[in-house]
């Protein structure tokens, strides 16, 4: 499974991408005006720093301006992808984006059968939301593993971004079940990067060597 960040915070998207272990970006609306900067410009930073499929989002909520939208922001960069909400409008512009052989990640998805129709509409990516599943006492990571036996039953090429995670634990089962890729918050990278038992084991390390060889 590959590693997305989840945010449109340029020093978090850094510090992962100097880790190595970043395969692409997706924004959101919500997380751009989070850092009050302006769309573009962040968009573009974003593409130099991380070289793998970039999500940005179209706005407007009738299949035109979406496609207008997302015509605009697949010229940003070739690794551009345009997030497009699941509505009838949605799966439209998917479509039809898709017959322009521009990438679309259909995101606020929260069923299998919302997943199967944007496949059908040629989405090159579906985004599942995991944490506000859960967050309604629904099984988020069931409805990923659904998703996943059937595009592989189907042969859809379309790939499941795990999105909203919230928690590691919600990583690791995204893995277990299948997601081709998982978006995760910075936050929930940095736990996912610690254990407790890792920085015990490095202390007892330490300890005992310098017991030895830095006697004072
Ligand atoms: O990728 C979708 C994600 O940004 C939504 O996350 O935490 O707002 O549910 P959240």
């Amino acid at each position: 499974m590959k590693i997305f960040i989840d945010t449109a915070n340029v020093d978090h998207i850094r510090e992962m991408a100097d880790i190595g272990i970043l395969s692409g970006v997706t924004t959101n609306p919500t997380l751009i005006a989070k850092e009050g900067r302006d769309f573009l410009e962040v968009i573009k930073e974003i593409t130099e720093i991380v070289d793998g499929p970039i999500s940005g989002e179209v706005i407007s909520l009738e299949a035109e301006g979406m496609v207008k939208e997302g015509i605009e922001i697949s010229k940003i960069h070739p690794n551009m992808v345009v997030k497009i909400p699941l509505t009838s409008e949605g799966l439209k512009a998917t479509k039809e984006l898709s017959k322009l052989g521009i990438k679309t990640n259909v995101t606020l998805v929260f069923s299998a059968n919302q997943a199967l129709l944007a496949a059908t509409a040629g989405a090159t990516y579906v985004s599942p939301f995991v944490g506000r599943l859960e967050d309604t006492l629904h099984d988020g990571i069931e409805v990923v593993a659904d998703i996943r036996r059937i595009f592989d039953q189907y042969n859809f090429k379309t790939e499941i971004i795990s999105a909203s995670i919230r928690t590691p634990k919600q990583m690791a089962d995204s893995a277990l079940v299948g997601a081709h890729i998982a978006t995760v918050p910075y936050e929930v990278l940095r736990k996912a990067i610690t254990h407790p038992l890792t920085d015990k084991g490095i202390k007892a390390f330490m300890d005992d060597w310098n017991a030895v060889f830095n006697k004072k």
